[in-house]
């Protein structure tokens, strides 16, 4: 990886990165998760990384190989996820939550396999802990909070609410129906939120993204 191409404007901060999904267990044979595939968490841990950062990444179960230029601390559940970031995040500087966490759990988790009976069945789900409102809540001066918003309707003014809402810096927010934009592929649409801005970046790589989103950190960091 080039990663001497880069300037080490990044040097001296630690970097919290969220990536990829939650799993949420219904009985010992199935779980609820999404289409996350931790591709953009990962590109913003690597290039923080090239970058001169010190990056820690708290990962959902993903098919990427575990990356040797950040501590890797692999989680299943919003629960999981919930108690290591509230612990890492004291002492980052900048967190990054890519990570698409489940925003309900299954209430009960049948210890035996659930077995078929009925012609429906209705599973009852209880909220998870939201931990970027939590960070947003514990935010220490001069902490950086950039989430990561999936819409599919109304992007920019739904994503505004989560930053107010969730006392962020910046929200990186894609619209999952934008060709080359979401969990999948190789490339993302995104579009920088912050408190006085709106930034539409082009189409770009996930790793050219990730370096985008970075440099607009930093600039409001600085300013
Ligand atoms: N997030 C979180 N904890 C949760 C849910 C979401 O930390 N329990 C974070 C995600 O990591 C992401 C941001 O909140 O950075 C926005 O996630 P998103 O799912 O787009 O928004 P929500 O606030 O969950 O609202 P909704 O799903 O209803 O759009
Ligand atoms: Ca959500």
């Amino acid at each position: 990886y080039h990663a001497i191409a880069f300037e080490k404007d990044m040097a001296g901060k630690k970097v919290l990165v969220t990536a990829g999904p939650t799993r949420e267990s219904i009985d010992p044979v199935r779980f609820i998760s999404n289409h996350s595939s931790g591709k953009m968490g990962y590109a913003i841990a690597k290039v923080c990384a090239a970058r001169g950062a010190e990056v820690t990444l708290v990962t959902g179960p993903t098919e990427i190989a575990k990356p040797l230029f950040a501590k890797v601390i692999p989680v299943t559940t919003a629960k999981e996820m919930f108690d290591v970031v509230k612990e890492e995040a004291v002492q980052a500087d900048i967190v990054c939550k890519a990570a698409a966490v489940a925003d309900y759990r299954p209430a009960h988790v049948a210890e035996e396999k659930v077995k078929k009976s009925g012609e429906e069945m209705t599973l009852q789900m209880e909220k998870t802990d939201d931990i970027l409102k939590y960070l947003g809540e514990h935010k220490r001066p001069g902490q950086f909070l950039c989430g990561f918003s999936m819409e599919t309707e109304n992007m920019v003014s739904n994503s505004r609410k989560k930053l107010e809402k969730k006392n962020l810096d910046m929200v990186a927010a894609n619209n999952l129906k934008d060709a080359g934009a979401g969990f999948k592929g190789d490339t993302n649409l995104v579009t920088l939120i912050t408190r006085d801005e709106e930034i539409q970046l082009p189409l770009l790589s996930k790793e050219e993204t990730a370096n985008r989103i970075l440099d607009k950190v930093l600039q409001q960091l600085n300013k």
